[in-house]
């Protein structure tokens, strides 16, 4: 697919059919994710892979409380179908301990020193190449949020080792039809360019 096309065409989906993903798309997805951009190349970013309907499973049982499973709502069905989930993780402590080696010469690993947190934005940025995949893919994908107080029991269920955050989720797999705009978008417009380019200045 044209490079164009798949920025334009990507959207978030979320509702799936139960088709099963093959897997060599989501090697080729996670395999484009470690060609994200990372300061200091520190590449401090973990991908927790989830494939099988068990592991799937337990990502859904430990993120969402027991009365929304038993019940689950239009949001919740049509994401529970994916076949695929990954999880992609930061780590604070790799961008310190990457940042005090002798090429970049942060001894101090003062957190004051980054304007931004690195790690996230970082893991971030390889989170949309997976997303890009699945578009070029003919396949559907979404982020979304981990609720905080879920994130012990994710880390607990999968054995996220304490210096990696998780900084959402990404459902991948078949798209039950071209659903349009939906969730925000189908409320709001796309901003335009003119309005969020500040060029030479920022004037208005
Ligand atoms: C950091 C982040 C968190 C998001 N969290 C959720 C979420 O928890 N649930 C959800 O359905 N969509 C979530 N989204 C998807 C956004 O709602 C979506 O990207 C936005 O409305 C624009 O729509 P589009 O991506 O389809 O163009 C999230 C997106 C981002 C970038």
């Amino acid at each position: 697919m044209e490079f164009q096309d798949v920025v334009r065409r990507r959207r978030m989906i979320r509702s799936y059919d139960d088709r099963p993903v093959d897997r060599a798309i989501v090697d080729r997805a996670l395999a484009n994710a470690t060609h994200a951009p990372s300061a200091g190349f520190s590449q401090g970013w973990g991908f927790l892979a989830l494939d099988t309907k068990d592991d799937v499973g337990r990502f859904w049982a430990a993120t969402t409380a027991a009365a929304s499973l038993a019940a689950p709502d239009s949001w919740l069905r049509g994401m529970m179908r994916a076949p695929v989930v990954v999880v992609p993780c930061s780590s604070k402590a790799a961008y310190l301990a990457r940042y005090a080696e002798d090429d970049k010469g942060w001894t101090g690993r003062d957190e004051d020193r980054w304007p931004v947190p690195y790690w996230h934005l970082d893991a971030a940025m390889a989170s949309l190449l997976i997303l890009q995949t699945a578009v070029d893919e003919g396949l559907g994908a979404c982020f979304f949020g981990i609720p905080p107080e879920r994130l012990a029991p994710v880390r607990e269920v999968f054995g996220i080792p304490d210096e990696f955050d998780p900084i959402g989720a990404i459902t991948l797999g078949h798209r039950v039809a071209d659903p349009g705009a939906a969730g925000s978008p189908a409320r709001r417009e796309r901003k335009d360019p003119d309005e969020v380019v500040h060029r030479g200045r920022w004037l208005h």
